[in-house]
């Protein structure tokens, strides 16, 4: 078997969904996307990504014009030899994963593989799921309306970032496969051979758990170092010097220990709680991963605090917000940082005036009435304090475009400014 004669179907044209289809185009016979968003298939049809992401554009150009199409049919399920599902699984209001879109998504693959199917067709969660999602919940799925079809099942996670999502996506540290039966592995493989990434072959349970897992040891990683930010900024140590030194540590390694005003994103607010809820429904109260969203629940609120010890009233006080995006590059704001910031500084009837490089147009949907400027010099002008949300590398550059600020407080939330007058959110 040889990868060039698969036929892949992608379920979703999401970051995951449009970013795996276009980079296993070059690797197989045909790759189709199935998405329920008209404007995204016609955005992917015409080699426009529906997202933004580094490369994709160039990347999507030439699998439209090879081998790579999107519908809002489903029937490509029928003649395709792995069946990925990379729908969205958000957060319910109770913590929980929302697994409605996946349970949706795996009836459509039963009612297709009914009409036709191929030789043991192989089904993929590529979606973040609690551990015994795939083998208790799709499984049984497909298996109910196809009780005499030989199908292969796999839960292979996901490990991408977005804004780095190709190059993630083609250089992984490793793939999980996790399946248990030889036949799905064996195609698996020979998928991902061209990745040329180490594999890592588990059951299900434990691709699931490893995704949740890593998810939260990275949110904790941050929770930590800003936990110890917070304690170096009132003893006046410098905390980026104290987790340079713990990173130099191989166990402890360098990445994802930058404090600041904590973790935004769709995945590990949502994936950290969705633990959570795990760990609850099997008896066990989850006393790190609780104190992992605590402290990066109150963490943006110490900006505000940090500009109060400045401006006695925020009453009628511009502020200009610098950053709207959970992080730079990238125009997501889901659980952005910023959110809970501009909403305080509604609460305190300050004049919150938002720039960000990408981002703006996706923050003016939660907050349409709030002032946006073109660029951060016109968001400073005339601004009584300025809080700064995202680690954009253009803000490094801000030096004279401070000038125009009535008042210069001045507050760094992600250690990126380079002036000297900036007070940092735990440095
Ligand atoms: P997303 O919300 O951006 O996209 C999901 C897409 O699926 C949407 O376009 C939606 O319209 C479509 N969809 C939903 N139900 C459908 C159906 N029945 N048929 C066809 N299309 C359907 O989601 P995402 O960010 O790509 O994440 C997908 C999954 O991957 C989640 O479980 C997430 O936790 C996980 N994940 C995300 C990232 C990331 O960086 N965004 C990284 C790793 C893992
Ligand atoms: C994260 C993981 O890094 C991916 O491996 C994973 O696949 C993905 O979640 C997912 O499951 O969706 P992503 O959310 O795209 O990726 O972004 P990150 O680069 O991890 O940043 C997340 C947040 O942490 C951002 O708000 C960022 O500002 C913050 N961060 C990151 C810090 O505050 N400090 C750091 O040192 C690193």
């Amino acid at each position: 078997m040889i990868s060039k004669n698969l036929n892949v179907t992608l379920i979703g044209a999401g970051y995951v969904g449009v970013v795996t289809a276009a980079c296993l185009s070059p690797l197989v016979q045909t790759v189709t996307i199935v998405e329920i968003s008209q404007d995204r298939i016609d955005a992917i049809n015409s080699a426009t990504p529906p997202i933004y992401e580094e490369g994709l554009d160039t990347l999507l150009k030439t699998c439209v014009s090879e081998n790579l199409r999107a519908t809002t049919q489903y029937t490509s399920i029928q003649t395709s030899d792995i069946i990925f599902i990379a729908v969205g699984t958000p957060q319910n209001s109770d913590g929980s994963a929302n697994l409605s879109y996946l349970m949706a998504a795996a009836e459509t693959i039963a009612d297709e593989f009914a009409k036709k199917h191929t030789d043991y067709p192989v089904i993929v969660v590529k979606s973040t799921v609690p551990p015994g999602t795939t083998k208790n919940i799709v499984e049984p799925i497909i298996y109910k309306k196809n009780p005499n079809l030989s199908f292969g099942i796999c839960m292979n996670p996901e490990f991408l970032r977005e804004g780095r999502a190709v190059e993630d996506f083609l250089h992984p540290d490793r793939i999980v496969i996790g399946s248990t039966d030889t036949k799905t592995r064996e195609v698996m493989h020979v998928l991902y051979h061209g990745i040329g990434a180490p594999i890592f072959d588990v059951d299900p349970a434990a691709a699931e758990m490893i995704k949740y897992a890593s998810n939260a040891f990275l949110a904790a990683k941050i929770s930590f170092a800003n936990e110890i930010g917070n304690l170096c900024k009132q003893i006046g140590v410098n905390v980026y010097e104290v987790m340079k030194g713990v990173g130099m540590d191989h166990r402890v390694s360098p990445y994802f220990l930058n404090a600041g005003a904590g973790f935004g994103g769709s995945c590990f607010p949502k994936d950290v709680s969705a633990l959570c809820t795990v760990a609850r429904e099997h008896g066990l109260e989850p006393t790190l991963l609780s104190a992992v969203l605590q402290v990066n629940a109150t963490q943006p609120l110490r900006m505000i605090d940090l500009l109060e010890k400045k401006i006695v009233s925020l009453a009628e006080k511009r502020i200009a917000v610098l950053g709207l995006a959970f992080k730079n590059n990238t125009d997501d704001v889901r659980e952005s940082r910023s959110i809970p910031v501009i909403q305080a500084l509604i609460d305190k009837g300050a004049m919150p005036v938002l720039y960000d490089p990408m981002a703006g147009r996706a923050m003016k949907a939660l907050f349409p009435d709030a002032e946006y400027a073109a660029s951060a010099e016109s968001a400073l002008m005339n601004a009584d304090g300025c809080l700064v949300m995202t680690e954009w590398p253009e803000f490094s550059k801000l030096d004279h475009e401070f000038a125009v600020m009535k008042e210069r407080v001045i507050i760094d939330g992600r250690h990126i400014l380079t002036i000297d007058d900036a007070e940092g959110i735990c440095w």
